[in-house]
């Protein structure tokens, strides 16, 4: 197995053996008085981690692991709530600490995630945020502010805090750098760690950043509502969704240049629903829609916005309908929209989505329970020369991927003025075709392993297998940035003929540094990464 280190070409000292035993005292030893393990075993090589029942956030269990020393700690927090860590740490270790993020409203340590970090050599950490629930259980927030704000981000900082404790004193080493990969609320996990807790990291990659709580749970009731009834005349089946993205397709797929069901500039289509209306006596009506249907086009795929022109949230992507049954193929909205209100803004179980108003968004915008939503002052993080990788699937509908463009351009709104040149340590990159944080329906490139990615492709698998190098591999272009200084202006995403195999190549394709946009060269293989180049939208 190939080493971080031998991959970033230096040599750094790799501690092979450990200072303290494996062990639930030789742990505890370690700890402060607010912390108790509750377990600590060592693991040979190519052990399965049977993942406790009571995790039910993350029941899976990884399998074929490095030997290592595997840690759950639970930490006092504020009132009586606690929260909890898993930690993997690996005979084998790298000198470095990563933490990994969570999902949706889930409560839980994710083992899952931590597995492939280990396997590069990774001190992996994960936190349960203070609960136990599946993705979309918001319930565990009724009444219950403290386990919110755990969520909202005290129990990422505090089970970092104790990892960095544990980690030196079990290795008799100091830690050479701290790294931070997240997806979706893991992504709003490490933007929080940067706005609020600057010190906690050197690198952060932030995938799909759910960054902005207070406004993505109520939008995710807004968009589902101008699909419901699903009686009304205006209502667009999940039946028709195909036909939809076909006319998308079809207007917007060679704007960027390549006609390969890839579109690479949705926000620069002027695409125009009416090509979908059906006529006078339709010969197939399941494959055209009604006027009162095409009303609901323009609203899904424009941005929420209230009165006074408030800017609430992004509208969905063009190219995003394969993925519109998250939201909009049910009689209701989904879960992690619904149970905000409910659970987080405490108005109850009972709450309808049907009495969803612009003032419940604006309540939300002023309340922000548990303070989830990041602000854009990252100036604190800059100063102390952390860097930042976010990325965002072009092809998204869980989150609008223009939710990403706007933190960002706020951010640079924001630092400008103070003198702080946002690419010297933030940047964003947006992935066309690519869904929620993995995956494609469109064989676009979308694999650069990402967190929550590798598991995509096997159970075993961590890195951009075949191209373990900082030009596919997200975590170690930040590893690149951070430790050497060189700046990612673009990563290049794999798209393997079937993932599950990974050998063979389908594509390659540049993921540009925001605002510059991949373009085809105009000749060469249009599946070979040589052949697109960065650039601008205007040049
Ligand atoms: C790892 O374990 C699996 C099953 O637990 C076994 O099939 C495989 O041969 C083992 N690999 C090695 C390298 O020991
Ligand atoms: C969640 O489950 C873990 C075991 O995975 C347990 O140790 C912890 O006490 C539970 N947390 C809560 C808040 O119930
Ligand atoms: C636990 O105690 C340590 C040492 O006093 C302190 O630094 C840390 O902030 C505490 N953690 C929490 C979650 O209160
Ligand atoms: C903890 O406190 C909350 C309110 O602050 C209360 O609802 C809950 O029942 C308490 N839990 C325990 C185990 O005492
Ligand atoms: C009607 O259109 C749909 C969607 O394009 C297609 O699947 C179906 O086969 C068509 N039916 C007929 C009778 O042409
Ligand atoms: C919109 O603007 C008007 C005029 O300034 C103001 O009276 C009103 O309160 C505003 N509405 C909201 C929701 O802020
Ligand atoms: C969290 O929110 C509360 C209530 O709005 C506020 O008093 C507190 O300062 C916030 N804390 C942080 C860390 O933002
Ligand atoms: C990929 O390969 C695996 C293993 O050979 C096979 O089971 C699976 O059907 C393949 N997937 C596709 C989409 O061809």
């Amino acid at each position: 197995m190939m080493k971080v280190n031998q991959l970033l070409g230096f040599s750094a000292v790799l501690s092979a053996t450990s200072a303290l035993e494996c062990s639930p005292s030789a742990i505890q030893a370690a700890l402060p008085s607010n912390a108790t393990v509750n377990f600590a075993q060592a693991l040979p090589a190519n052990s399965t981690f049977e993942v406790p029942k009571s995790d039910t956030g993350y029941p899976g269990s990884p399998i074929g692991l490095p030997a290592l020393c595997a840690v759950s700690i639970q930490v006092k927090s504020i009132g009586n709530s606690t929260f909890g860590l898993g930690l993997f740490l690996p005979d084998d270790w790298n000198g470095r600490f990563l933490a990994v993020g969570n999902g949706g409203f889930a409560g839980g340590i994710n083992w899952l995630d931590m597995a492939p970090g280990v396997r590069y050599g990774f001190a992996t950490m994960s936190t349960d945020t203070g609960h136990n629930s599946s993705t979309i259980d918001g319930s565990w927030a009724y009444q219950q502010p403290e386990k919110i704000e755990n969520w909202g981000h005290l129990a990422m900082h505090g089970s970092t805090v104790v990892a960095k404790t544990v980690i030196p004193a079990y290795y008799s080493q100091e830690i050479s750098f701290n790294y931070y990969a997240g997806c979706s609320t893991g992504g709003r996990q490490g933007l929080k760690e940067a706005e609020l807790y600057p010190d906690d990291f050197d690198g952060i990659v932030a995938g799909a950043p759910a960054w902005w709580t207070s406004h993505l749970q109520p939008w995710t009731i807004k968009v589902a509502s101008y699909n419901l009834p699903t009686s009304a005349d205006y209502h667009i089946p999940p039946s028709l969704f195909g036909v939809v993205q076909k006319e998308v397709m079809r207007q917007c797929d060679s704007q960027d240049g390549v006609k390969d069901g890839i579109i690479s500039s949705p926000d620069t289509c002027s695409f125009r629903p009416e090509d979908l209306l059906c006529g006078e006596s339709p010969t197939n009506s399941t494959d055209c829609l009604t006027a009162p249907q095409i009303s609901t086009l323009y609203k899904l795929y424009s941005d929420f916005v209230g009165e006074n022109q408030t800017f609430f949230y992004p509208h969905l992507n063009l190219g995003t309908e394969s993925q519109w049954r998250i939201h909009l193929a049910s009689d209701a909205p989904n879960p992690l929209g619904t149970g905000y209100p409910q659970f987080f803004m405490g108005f109850g179980a009972d709450w309808r989505w049907q009495d969803f108003n612009e003032d419940v968004q604006r309540l939300a915008d002023r309340t922000d329970p548990g303070n989830a939503s990041v602000k854009f002052d990252l100036s604190s993080f800059h100063a102390k020369g952390g860097k930042i990788i976010s990325y965002h699937g072009m092809i998204d509908a869980h989150i609008p991927t223009n939710s990403l463009k706007y933190f960002y351009n706020q951010v640079d709104r924001t630092l400008k003025p103070l003198g702080v040149d946002v690419d010297s340590f933030f940047r964003a990159f947006f992935v066309p075709g690519m869904a929620h944080c993995a995956g494609t329906d469109v064989d676009a490139p979308w694999y650069f392993a990402g967190p929550n990615q590798a598991g995509q492709l096997g159970p075993t698998v961590h890195g951009v297998p075949g191209f373990e190098d900082r030009d596919h591999d997200v975590l170690l272009a930040l590893l690149a940035w951070v430790e050497e200084g060189v700046k990612p202006e673009k990563i290049v995403g794999t798209k393997y003929v079937n993932e599950t195999l990974h050998s063979e190549v389908l594509r390659q394709r540049p993921l540009c540094m925001y605002p510059k946009q991949a373009r085809y060269v105009g000749n060469g293989d249009v599946n070979d990464a040589e052949s697109w180049t960065c650039k601008y939208p205007y040049e």
